[in-house]
């Protein structure tokens, strides 16, 4: 008897590629059940590029300065992704607003992760927004996208503390570790049915998820 087919992701991003990573470590280990079918760059030298390439995944690049709008961009990243077995979208460290031309066709299996405590500090430099506030947690958020910056629902959240003496580059160090994890995990409800987006709510195992997402804890599963 033949398996079905796993799920296929696909995996967007802009810089480094940690995220990216994480995922391809969660699906060789089998905490996630998905295959990767291809990794996508705005930028060409995204060193996620290469790492993607280096683990076998097909990848390719999309230089948005090559288009005149972003709608244009947009429709040649729908374009490339036709080609690919796709079941869930990734968006991992992708630094570019995305229009309805992209969002609407994969509306309801596309998330982003946002390294704050959303609704707190949608946008950029997050980190170093809680410690001017004089936050005492800090934190980051995976989310359904909808064509709000940042504002889509979140599913899964995890917190850390902010330390006395933290700089950006402290924090941001011990958030990504969370995002690492959660990630992934929020992908696997996803693909097993758990996570779902309707009329613009998301809801896990069909009961709403509250507006600041699931709380993660260490035995969330
Ligand atoms: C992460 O902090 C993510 O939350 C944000 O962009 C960063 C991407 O990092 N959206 P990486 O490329 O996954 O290492």
């Amino acid at each position: 008897m033949t398996a079905s087919p796993q799920a296929g992701l696909a995996i967007l991003i802009s810089g480094r590629g940690s995220n990216m990573q994480a995922f391809i470590d969660a699906c060789d280990s089998g905490r996630l059940d998905a295959n990767i079918s291809v990794v996508i760059s705005n930028n060409p030298d995204a060193a996620g590029l290469q790492r993607a390439a280096q683990a076998g995944i097909a990848t390719c690049s999309i230089d948005h300065r090559l288009y005149t709008s972003r709608e244009a961009f947009d429709q040649a990243l729908v374009d490339c992704l036709a080609h690919y077995p796709v079941d869930l979208v990734i968006l991992a460290g992708f630094m570019r607003i995305l229009t309805p031309v992209f969002i609407a066709p994969y509306s309801g299996r596309l998330l982003n992760i946002h390294p704050s405590l959303l609704p707190k500090y949608p946008g950029l430099h997050t980190h170093q927004r809680a410690l001017d506030a004089g936050d005492k947690e800090a934190g980051v958020t995976v989310h359904f996208v909808t064509p709000e910056l940042d504002g889509g629902p979140p599913l899964l959240q995890a917190s850390v503390p902010i330390l006395p003496g933290d700089n950006e580059d402290a924090l941001a160090a011990r958030v990504i570790l969370q995002e690492h994890v959660i990630y992934p995990l929020a992908a696997q409800w996803f693909l097993q049915g758990r996570l779902q987006l309707r009329d613009g709510a998301a809801f896990m195992d069909g009961q709403a998820i509250p507006a600041t997402g699931i709380p993660y804890r260490a035995e969330t599963s």
